[in-house]
């Protein structure tokens, strides 16, 4: 099921259906524009939680999430719901409902989903990322993902896609399974596509969810990965191998990626 406004002209757009086909339960796809919604439009709880955050751009990506979110809840719940969040900035969905939140520079989607209790998670990166990724691959990737990277035949490719799998990965986790964890602290396991973006699923081999698995495919100018957890087989509250330092904050995704392991191997 996808829901959400329709394309502006000139802006980007990710065909919804194909996001939801990446994931395993029903799940409705919404998404919006960054700009869409100006922040002063958002109720005044959701623009109170963003009083620390005065960078515009910023302002309006999380608007602009906002607004995803509440096309998709209201396509669940039947009323459009303005998401709060926790501390550590996890969205607070409605009761009985599930679901996973990312930006661009340019659009926000959310996908939600009503199975019962099950982790989801959604990253979406443009193709244009790969490079910045590359040049970042000692902190994206473990030593034994940096050597199939390194014998791939689209090395800046592959690293994206690592990516965008390990942030989706992140959120599909339970809050108490995010803790500690870093880039490194998951590896994953995949096949080299046989064409250029091909869709691929990467397996977690090791971390909090080992068998996991990374649906990720090029939907327009994007990569997007998704991830589905059922609740059973998560750790739970137990520090994993390779954790590094808490994740988690703002500033940008490789930032994230740098500040969770400042040094890597
Ligand atoms: C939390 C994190 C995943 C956010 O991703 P990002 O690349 O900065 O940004 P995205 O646009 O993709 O997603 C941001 C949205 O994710 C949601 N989010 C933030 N923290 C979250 C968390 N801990 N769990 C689930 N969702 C979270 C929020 O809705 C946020 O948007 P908002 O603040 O505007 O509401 C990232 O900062 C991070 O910590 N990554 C580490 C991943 C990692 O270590 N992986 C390896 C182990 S699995």
């Amino acid at each position: 099921m996808t829901t959400g406004a329709p394309a502006t002209e000139g802006a980007p757009w990710v065909d919804p259906a194909a996001v939801a086909a990446l994931f395993d339960p029903v799940v409705v796809v919404a998404q919006a524009h960054v700009g869409e919604l100006a922040f002063s439009e958002l109720p005044a709880p959701a623009r109170d939680r963003m009083t620390g955050f005065t960078v515009p751009l910023r302002r309006r990506t999380y608007t602009a999430g906002r607004l995803a979110a509440a096309r998709a809840t209201a396509a669940v719940t039947g009323l459009p719901q303005w998401l709060g969040a926790d501390e550590h900035g996890i969205p607070a969905w409605p009761v009985g409902t599930w679901g996973s939140l990312s930006h661009t520079n340019e659009i926000a989607l959310c996908v939600t989903s009503v199975a019962p209790d099950t982790g989801l998670g959604v990253d979406i990166e443009p193709l244009d990322s790969a490079g910045e990724l590359h040049a970042a691959v000692r902190y994206v990737c473990t030593p034994a993902e940096r050597e199939r990277v390194a014998a791939s035949a689209r090395p800046a490719e592959a690293v994206l896609r690592v990516f965008c799998a390990k942030e989706a990965l992140y959120k599909a986790l339970p809050a108490r399974d995010q803790r500690g964890l870093s880039m490194r602290s998951v590896e994953l396991d995949w096949s080299e596509p046989a064409a250029p973006y091909a869709p691929s699923t990467l397996v977690a081999v090791t971390g909090p969810a080992p068998g996991a698995e990374a649906r990720c495919a090029v939907i327009g100018t994007h990569m997007v990965a998704a991830v589905t957890l059922p609740s059973t087989g998560l750790s739970r509250g137990r520090p994993h191998p390779g954790a590094s330092g808490q994740s988690g904050a703002r500033g940008g995704k490789l930032a994230d990626a740098q500040r969770a392991d400042p040094q890597p191997a």
